[in-house]
């Protein structure tokens, strides 16, 4: 019994630890609205051959429902959802198992700011990237997106991208904006 409590407070601690210290997890979980759900996909805009790439993908709120949307329209999309949080990375492993587009679903740990963000995509395909992750953190995920992808798409929730201002095209969602660019 008592070895159990020191399991339990352990893993509770480890819980803790990773989602409350920023050097764990350097930009907070927060889920995407469920209410902006709808708009977001379709500022994705989904097509046939793409790679999706959520950078920071939580537990899969956004990546899982356009992979859904991809499986309803006989797409043959790519997801890519990265996670440094293991806690994260776990539950979406397990979301993974049960969800009918598993097939075309790839769940990457690592640091966005450090992986080999070029190896994510399918060749020769057009890549959108979600991000909603800190404001601070929005340009220097816009520079390896462009170091690393020649032409992309990128759809930012919450945030705008100030140095994309000329092609930004700003959605109003139910709670949060939601800011769109082509040709990143
Ligand atoms: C605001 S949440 C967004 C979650 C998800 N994209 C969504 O919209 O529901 C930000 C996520 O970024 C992850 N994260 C933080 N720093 C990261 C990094 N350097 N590399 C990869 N993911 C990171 C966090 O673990 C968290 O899950």
């Amino acid at each position: 019994m008592t070895a159990l409590l020191v399991v339990g407070f352990f893993l509770i601690l480890i819980v803790i630890v990773l989602f409350a210290f920023p050097r764990f997890s350097p930009i907070p979980y927060f889920p995407t609205n469920k209410k902006d759900l709808p708009l977001i996909l379709k500022a994705l805009n989904l097509k046939n051959s793409q790679t999706v790439v959520d950078f920071g993908a939580g537990d899969g709120e956004v990546i899982f429902a356009a992979a859904e949307e991809s499986l309803s329209k006989n797409f043959d999309t790519l997801f890519v959802a990265v996670d440094i949080n293991p806690i994260l990375i776990l539950i979406m492993l397990a979301r993974r198992i049960i969800h009918p587009n598993k097939k075309n679903i790839q769940i990457v740990y690592g640091d966005m700011f450090k992986l080999d963000a070029g190896s994510l995509s399918k060749k020769k395909t057009e890549t959108v990237f979600y991000l909603y992750i800190s404001p601070w953190l929005l340009e220097k995920t816009v520079k390896i997106i462009r170091k690393s992808h020649d032409k992309s798409r990128l759809v930012s929730y919450f945030y705008p991208v100030p140095s994309l201002k000329d092609i930004e095209k700003k959605i109003d969602g139910n709670i949060h904006p939601i800011y769109s660019y082509n040709a990143v």
